[in-house]
């Protein structure tokens, strides 16, 4: 697969003058080269979204959903295609890049179910004072315009589905831009849109560099931002454009929380395997992959043996084998900076209890305990297959410890007790709470966001079109009502 990918400039293939490589984070070999569009190219793009905007909008839901269950249909026919794809562009481990296949046909088909259903409009009387006799409100939810999608590389096709998706339901026009690192699932994504009907201009793929952004990022044609990646560069958009509606996918240092009474073999052992698996899964490059461990000091070493043992039984290698369960990171730098933060942490006394290894993009899957306050893994999202155990002596600890953290993406509580379940609800300050099973639980028509330093507004297909649209009121007087 070495040819020059075209990229889409409003709904058809376009070249650029300047092109990059994409590489194979596990060997290096050249995956695809990539098409760069001008400066002239992009606008022509913006230019077209923004002009089409009214007639998209209008565009009948069964047209827009049409298209959506087309799109998800063709997933579902070239996904191993797709798989395979995302797995060489991204070194994902093939059996989670065919789970992130499956999860992108679930939001095409989502979104085509939320289209058809979506805006029926709210009738609301306001006759309930006397100025308001005879009349009537209708509330219905309007475009904002067009959504600038920023894509993180770690889920190259399912975050860019939850950007575009989303968009095309509600009747947005969309400009995707997607990771430099993993462009190549993105532009397959839009062979597949430009199968349907949508309108040109509707929607654009744009391979940009990350430096050429802010440009984009402060065009007033496009006035919503869906951006997913590092808290930096997130918070940096928010604060450049803080007149436009962003919506803000960030970091987290996830926690699974392991309390006294999930204490059987049985509840360990699976505890054990979803602490295991989910902090490993995609080398950690997930926002809600396990990083921290909190658990009972009445479970903790029992559960620390158990965590142990299946951490080391990950298999490691070659993401194209379909054995393997963690493969590299998506580059050996990324892999460099996890090593620097592991040996930060045991030079300043954190007990290594497995891993600490580098070999090129990849890192071995790493525990450490005892981890002092301060250093760096302690305070950031480490986005790699490391994690942490942490000791409490009781549930307030517990608790605690997990909101200590700047993040509060999605936490994970392994408890049987119904109450102690409400309480992390109320309690927990994050944007989720998974009961019983790691905090990677994501299903994609849930709303996803965070709290604190992990972001604002909520992904999940319909909640992703409420921040594209806003409710806007028509008034009708002199009813007889
Ligand atoms: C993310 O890394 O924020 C996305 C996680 C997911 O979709 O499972």
């Amino acid at each position: 697969m070495t040819s020059t990918h075209a990229f889409w400039l409003a709904g058809r293939q376009a070249a650029g003058e300047d092109s990059f490589d994409v590489h194979n984070p596990w060997d290096g070999r050249l995956v695809g080269t990539v098409s760069v569009p001008t400066d002239a190219q992009v606008e022509e793009a913006v230019a077209a979204a923004h002009a089409v905007t009214a007639e998209f909008s209008a565009t009948p839901a069964h047209v827009r959903a049409a298209a959506l269950d087309h799109v998800s249909k063709r997933l579902v026919e070239r996904t191993e295609e797709i798989a395979q794809l995302i797995s060489a562009e991204n070194g994902k481990p093939i059996k989670w890049a065919r789970g992130e296949v499956g999860r992108a046909v679930s939001v095409f088909r989502f979104a085509a179910e939320e289209a058809r259903r979506f805006n029926g409009g709210e009738a609301q009387r306001l006759d309930t004072d006397a100025g308001g006799v005879g009349r009537l409100a209708l509330t219905r939810r309007f475009v904002k315009g067009p959504v600038l999608g920023i894509a993180p590389f770690n889920f190259p096709l399912n975050l860019c589905a939850h950007k575009v998706a989303p968009a095309i339901a509600v009747g947005a026009p969309i400009i995707l831009k997607p990771a430099p690192a993993t462009p190549l699932s993105a532009l397959l994504l839009g062979e597949l849109l430009a199968e349907t009907d949508l309108p040109a201009g509707s929607w654009s793929v744009l391979p940009v560099a990350n430096d050429r952004m802010p440009a984009l990022v402060k065009d007033e044609r496009l006035p919503v931002i869906s951006f997913t990646g590092s808290d930096k560069v997130g918070h940096a958009i928010q604060e450049s454009v803080p007149h436009k509606h962003c919506t803000l996918e960030l970091g987290g240092n996830a926690a699974a929380v392991v309390l006294a009474d999930w204490s059987s073999e049985a509840d360990l052992d699976w505890a054990a395997t979803r602490i295991a698996t989910f902090s490993n899964y995609q080398a950690g490059q997930s926002c809600i992959s396990v990083q921290r461990v909190i658990a009972d000091a009445s479970v903790y070493d029992r559960l620390v043996e158990k965590v142990v043992a299946k951490v080391q039984a990950q298999v490691t290698g070659d993401p194209a084998d379909d054995a393997t369960d963690v493969g590299p990171l998506v580059s050996e730098d990324a892999a460099k900076r996890v090593e620097s933060w592991v040996d930060e942490a045991v030079s300043a006394g954190a007990k290594l209890l497995t891993g600490g290894k580098r070999e090129g993009a990849s890192y071995e899957p790493t525990v450490l305990a005892e981890l002092p306050d301060g250093v760096t893994l302690a305070c950031e999202e480490a986005f790699g297959p490391v994690l942490t155990l942490h000791r409490a002596e009781n549930t307030d600890e517990a608790f605690a410890t997990v909101n200590s953290s700047k993040y509060g993406l999605q936490t994970g509580v392994f408890t049987h007790d119904i109450q102690v379940a409400f309480r992390a609800h109320r309690e927990l300050e994050v944007g989720g709470v998974i009961i019983g099973d790691a905090p990677s639980y994501r299903a994609d028509q849930m709303p996803y966001g965070g709290v604190k330093q992990s972001g604002v507004g909520r992904e999940g297909v319909r909640y992703a079109m409420d921040d594209y649209t806003y409710e806007r009121v028509l008034v009708l007087t002199g009813l007889d009502i």
